[in-house]
């Protein structure tokens, strides 16, 4: 069996990535230009000047991913089997131009084009083998080892690495996926045969933290500055804020907490529900934004973690992973860590964040199991749902 070499192409939001990925978990590239520093000014993303960002940085970033992966040969494109794409959930203008570039790259050079949902695709930045980018001598051809580990994968070989002694997720996965724009816990039995357990009703788990950090005058993206305010001497038991309770246990909502936040920082700050939260932050002690920010990080955690048990619990998977921008948060990971009665492994924390490296990995599966999609007509979809 040869190599399947994959371009993944990413443009959803404000990642601008590329990158090559063999046999769905060889990452030999991984390229990504962040427009963070760019959106900072604004406190969150400007979705127009994200979709001229793209448009700058599109090209050389792909050429960037090509030249790390095979940095000693010159037809490098003859060395791509496949380009696969996010065609959605995202922003239009930030979508557009990945697709439009895919499309384009597909039909000059002659490959097949897989148009992929970028939610699914967090979830295979777990289907990537550790240790970051393969480096050339550490490249192993196929072998017949990973026949071994081939059982329950329908005509692939299974995914493992022999010289780390990692092998992908067991099926069935439950998956938490959690990022600023989707909260989701979703069982997987196989490569695209899963079942939504829930979601969530309101906001996404990252767009409280997001939020949260506004008002409290962190900077963006919240995540990461919560967590870090938290860790630096919050006291995460400082105020209590309610869990919500749904019909469905698997379901998420993060409006109330993100409310109930933003009232006991007005009631902190003296000021009543007509003032501007915006304006709140200036009458806030450093230690009163630590501890705002390790409460709530304790709360929205807790509340992910809750109903992640609560599923292992029902469904028994025999593996668990995380996914999306908040698997990046450190006290996710330890909580689950500690509550689980079995092991779980977690994918970088730049694997986590947007990057297409996952892309090309879903991208990989996809082309296994279903046709390419026609370059001439593949379009976003900005509402795509799993
Ligand atoms: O997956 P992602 O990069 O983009 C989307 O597809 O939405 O996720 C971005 C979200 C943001 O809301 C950001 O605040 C959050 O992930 N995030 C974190 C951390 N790092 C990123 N949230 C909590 N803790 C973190 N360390
Ligand atoms: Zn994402």
């Amino acid at each position: 069996m040869t190599d399947v070499n994959i371009l993944g192409i990413e443009t959803s939001c404000d990642e601008t990535a590329a990158s090559v990925v063999r046999d769905g978990y060889q990452m030999l590239s991984n390229v990504i230009a962040s427009q963070i520093d760019i959106h900072k000014a604004f406190g969150g993303v400007v979705p127009e000047v994200a979709a001229r960002s793209h448009v700058e940085v599109m090209l050389p970033v792909i050429e960037e991913a090509l030249v790390d992966a095979f940095p000693n040969i010159d037809d490098r494109w003859n060395e791509v089997d496949a380009i696969a794409v996010t065609h959605g959930p995202g922003l239009s203008g930030s979508l557009l131009i990945g697709v439009l570039t895919a499309r384009t790259l597909a039909l000059i050079k002659n490959k097949p084009l897989y148009g992929v949902n970028h939610v699914l695709g967090h979830v295979y930045a777990n289907f990537i083998s550790p240790g970051g980018v393969m480096k050339l001598d550490d490249r192993r051809q196929t072998t017949d080892t990973r026949d071994i580990i081939n059982s329950n994968l329908r005509n692939t070989n299974y995914p493992c690495d022999t010289s780390n002694k990692w092998i992908a997720p067991e099926f069935p996965v439950l998956a938490l996926i959690v990022s600023g724009g989707h909260t989701q816990l979703v069982l997987f039995e196989d490569h695209y045969d899963y079942k939504l357990l829930g979601q969530t009703q309101d906001d996404a788990v990252g767009e409280a933290f997001d939020k949260v950090a506004k008002v409290i005058g962190l900077d963006y993206p919240g995540g990461p500055s919560i967590q870090k305010a938290a860790e630096n001497g919050g006291d995460s038991r400082k105020y209590d804020f309610p869990k919500s309770v749904l019909d469905n246990p698997y379901d998420f909502s993060f409006s109330g907490l993100k409310t109930a936040v933003l009232r006991k920082v007005q009631l902190i700050c003296d000021k009543d529900h007509t003032f501007p939260s915006f304006e709140l932050a200036d009458f806030l002690g450093g230690q009163q934004v630590k501890d705002v920010a390790a409460s709530f990080q304790r709360v929205a955690i807790e509340t992910l973690v809750d109903k992640t048990m609560k599923a292992y619990q029902e469904f028994s998977p025999k593996t668990v992973v995380i996914a999306g921008g908040v698997a990046a948060n450190s006290e996710l990971r330890r909580q689950l860590k500690e509550r689980l009665p079995i092991g779980i492994e977690y994918a970088s924390i730049n694997l986590c964040t947007d990057n297409a490296a996952m892309i090309a990995s879903l991208g990989y599966y996809h082309s296994l199991s279903s046709e390419a999609d026609n370059p001439h007509v593949l379009e976003i979809n900005t509402s795509l749902s799993m």
